[in-house]
């Protein structure tokens, strides 16, 4: 399927690995210029090299850090005085956070509140009068299953999943005489690298029975119980969406959060 998006310009934020750096290169792939920007310079810059080398896309790194109020207008400004324009937006930076209502503090809100919604936000302000002036724009918010279904082990996360959920609907009504599209994933289990590195322990912690499998036999054993289709998401399965949903294929789809998960209702 021709995506339609050779030569747009998209952002793509916590692109230095994961689900966002798949989701860039699936863009790439479909001859997408792209900005990727992440805070860690290193892993960054290699995520850039690689992505140039495996699609021969234009590629530029701009760190930064989402949760810094000036930080999201510096990255717009970055694709634009590189490429000229923004055209597509993947909000898609963040992590989880562990714990429950009474067991988190103002601080825990305040930094997370900071990193996955105000984040959007502020890429939101700062990219949207840009598609607004070529009558064209797309813009995908990952969000978490959680946002529908909370496990109250993960509340701060869950929590502002619903927020992004909502704010997803709520600029998607706005700007859609402009020709922009605003959607979220609703993302179930994705085994990137930094999530099976807190999972495989925590999994070995509650199964000592499980001792003798390998970590790759874990993750599977634990993708099955848990997930319908029978095994984890893989970040490749959510770029392919967020891709789909940022193209111009993407006509009618708008103000959804479309569920990611394998067919799991909750996140775990
Ligand atoms: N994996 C899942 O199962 C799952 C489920 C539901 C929702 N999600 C959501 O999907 C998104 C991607 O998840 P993932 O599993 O791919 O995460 P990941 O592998 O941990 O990657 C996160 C990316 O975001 C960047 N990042 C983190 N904090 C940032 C900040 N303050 N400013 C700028 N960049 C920042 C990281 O780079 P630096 O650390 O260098 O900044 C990295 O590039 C996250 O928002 C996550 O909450 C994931």
């Amino acid at each position: 399927m021709d995506l339609g998006i050779k030569g747009k310009v998209a952002v793509v934020t916590g692109s230095s690995t994961g689900i966002g750096k798949a989701t860039a290169r699936e863009l790439a792939e479909n001859g997408a210029q792209i900005v990727l920007t992440a805070r860690g310079q290193e892993r960054l810059e290699s995520a850039g090299d690689e992505l140039r080398n495996q699609t021969g896309a234009d590629v530029i790194c701009v760190a930064a850090d989402v949760s810094k109020p000036k930080d999201p207008a510096r990255v717009v400004a970055g694709a634009v005085e590189a490429f000229g324009s923004v055209d597509i937006l993947v909000n898609n930076a963040g992590r989880a956070h562990a714990g429950g209502v009474l067991d988190s503090s103002d601080d825990d809100w305040e930094d997370m509140t900071s990193t996955k919604l105000l984040s959007m936000v502020h890429f939101c302000q700062a990219a949207a009068p840009h598609m607004k002036q070529k009558g064209w724009g797309r813009i995908v918010n990952m969000s978490s299953v959680g946002g529908i279904y909370p496990n109250p082990k993960l509340t701060i996360s869950h929590a502002l999943s619903a927020g992004i959920n909502n704010l997803t609907k709520s600029l998607a009504l706005d700007v859609a005489p402009d020709g922009i599209l605003v959607n979220a994933i609703g993302i179930g289990a994705v085994t990137t690298d930094n999530w099976a590195d807190n999972m495989i322990p925590k999994a070995r912690e509650t199964h000592p029975d499980w001792a003798d499998l390998s970590d790759e036999e874990l993750v599977a054993r634990l993708g099955a119980a848990m997930t319908p289709v029978g095994h984890f998401g893989e970040p490749e399965d959510i770029a392919a969406l967020a891709a789909f949903l940022a193209s111009d294929r993407n006509r009618f789809t708008t103000g959804a959060t479309v569920e990611a998960s394998g067919g799991a209702d909750r996140f775990m």
